[in-house]
């Protein structure tokens, strides 16, 4: 069955929201170097273009995680499936992730991060969907907040299908 996506964030309004918060980034870590801690797959294609963004030293590393079960409910618990590779003691991280959704995913990176010794941590998402909420966590840079619908495109996907869409859309079966 084919399914009809409707567009929710077009992709002009991606590049003016991330360069954005790239140059809100780039103030707030004005003197100082970060390194951006992309969570795959979903956060791949924000990190790239947030990090294009910076103007400060920029340093990029991947770790990949998952709370979801083969379903599309969070289980709650989260585990990691791929480790970074540098060592984030000392550094100024800031996670970047897709989307914050029931918030378990950035909890458990919070604490993760803190227990590495890094200087500072900061967490960063593409989409917020508040209604979902289900551990309250922090966000310090959003670029939008969002209803309570599956969202697709600009990295995130539904069955590893629509990543590759340069906008954010809702999936209509
Ligand atoms: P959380 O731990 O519930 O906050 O889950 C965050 C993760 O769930 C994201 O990184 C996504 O991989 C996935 N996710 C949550 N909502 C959506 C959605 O609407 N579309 C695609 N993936 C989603
Ligand atoms: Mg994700």
């Amino acid at each position: 069955m084919s399914e009809n996506i409707r567009v929710m964030i077009p992709e002009d309004e991606l590049d003016r929201r991330i360069a954005e918060i790239g140059a809100e980034i780039s103030r707030d870590y004005e003197g100082k170097e970060v390194l951006l801690v992309c969570i795959l797959k979903g956060a791949a294609f924000f990190a790239c273009e947030l990090a294009k963004r910076i103007t400060v030293p920029v340093g990029i590393d991947f770790m990949s995680t998952s709370s979801y079960g083969s379903g599309t409910v969070s289980t709650g618990v989260v585990t990691i499936k791929k480790e970074m590779d540098l060592d984030p003691s000392g550094k100024n991280v800031i996670v970047v992730e897709d989307i914050i959704d029931s918030g378990n995913t950035l909890h458990f990176l919070l604490g993760y991060f803190k227990e590495r010794g890094v200087a500072s941590i900061k967490l960063c998402t593409m989409l917020d969907k508040p209604d979902r909420r289900e551990v309250d966590v922090k966000v310090d840079y959003t670029g939008f907040t969002i209803p309570d619908e599956f969202v697709v495109g600009y990295g995130l996907d539904y069955d590893q299908k629509y990543r590759n869409l340069p906008y954010i859309g809702v999936v209509e079966e």
